[in-house]
């Protein structure tokens, strides 16, 4: 069941939203090299923490942290800890603030110091996905349709989007319904209507789309090594287009 949310709840995640985005924006200034994943969950914890908020992926699931930091063949979930970023590294951090009961999700992705042509082009071409969906999420269109057209502007650039990760609609719980795949046929899924709240966030790789998770339950590579970045928002349907939630 989609949950359509009240004016009341999306201002509640609206602020949470802004919480996040600049969250993301201090995050820009703080990743460098020389600075470890576990200071940037630091920096996440502490920030959303005193804005009043609570990280709220820090034990979902069992999940042990604030932040997500996903370095380089990372795709996704990766555990912050002792790892010194070091010049040429891209890395993803995923944050969700959880405010007087509801969720606002956000990832971005980020060069360290000086990167290679391949990773500033991957970096690009994913977050142009991101808003090639956006652009799909308007009343009328189906779910799917989002899909269809991040898959069909990544592949002609060359590049690959993940299949074992998607987006979600997201309110009272951090996951709802529905699913947002990030690839497949057009057409298909519910009809997207005001009120409705999802994030889309795809995942793209410079090699294969295929994945696998480490020892750690948690974190997820490509399979061939190659590089991977995400951008996700979270999202508010109205008759006007959708809002972005989590922007400045
Ligand atoms: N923020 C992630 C998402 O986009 C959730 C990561 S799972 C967690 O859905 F355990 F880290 F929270
Ligand atoms: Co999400």
């Amino acid at each position: 069941m989609i949950i359509m949310k009240s004016r009341y709840e999306i201002d509640l995640m609206r602020e949470a939203g802004k919480v996040v985005a600049a969250c993301h924006a201090g995050l820009a200034d703080f990743i460098k090299p020389g600075v470890t994943t576990g200071q940037i969950d630091t920096f996440v914890e502490s920030f959303i923490e005193r804005h009043g908020m609570t990280p709220a992926q820090k034990g979902y699931k069992g999940y042990p942290y604030a932040a997500c930091t996903s370095v380089n063949d990372v795709i996704c979930h990766g555990f912050p800890g002792d790892y010194v970023l070091k010049d040429g590294d891209i890395i993803t951090v995923d944050m969700v603030a959880l405010h007087k009961g509801l969720h606002a999700d956000s990832a971005w992705s980020y060069a360290v110091g000086n990167v290679s042509p391949e990773a500033m082009r991957l970096l690009e071409v994913t977050k142009k996905s991101l808003f090639v969906g956006i652009e799909q999420a308007v009343v009328g269109n189906q779910i799917s349709d989002i899909g269809h057209a991040i898959q069909t502007y990544v592949e002609a650039e060359g590049l690959s989007v993940v299949r074992d990760f998607i987006g979600h609609g997201i309110g009272r719980d951090m996951h709802e319904s529905p699913e947002v795949l990030h690839y497949g046929p057009p057409h298909k899924g519910p009809r997207i209507r005001r009120g409705m709240t999802f994030t889309i966030e795809p995942m793209v790789n410079t090699g294969s789309y295929e994945t696998t998770v480490d020892a750690d339950g948690w974190t997820a590579r490509t399979v061939d090594g190659s590089l991977s970045t995400q951008y996700e928002h979270t999202l508010y349907i109205t008759d006007n287009g959708p809002e972005i939630l989590t922007q400045l």
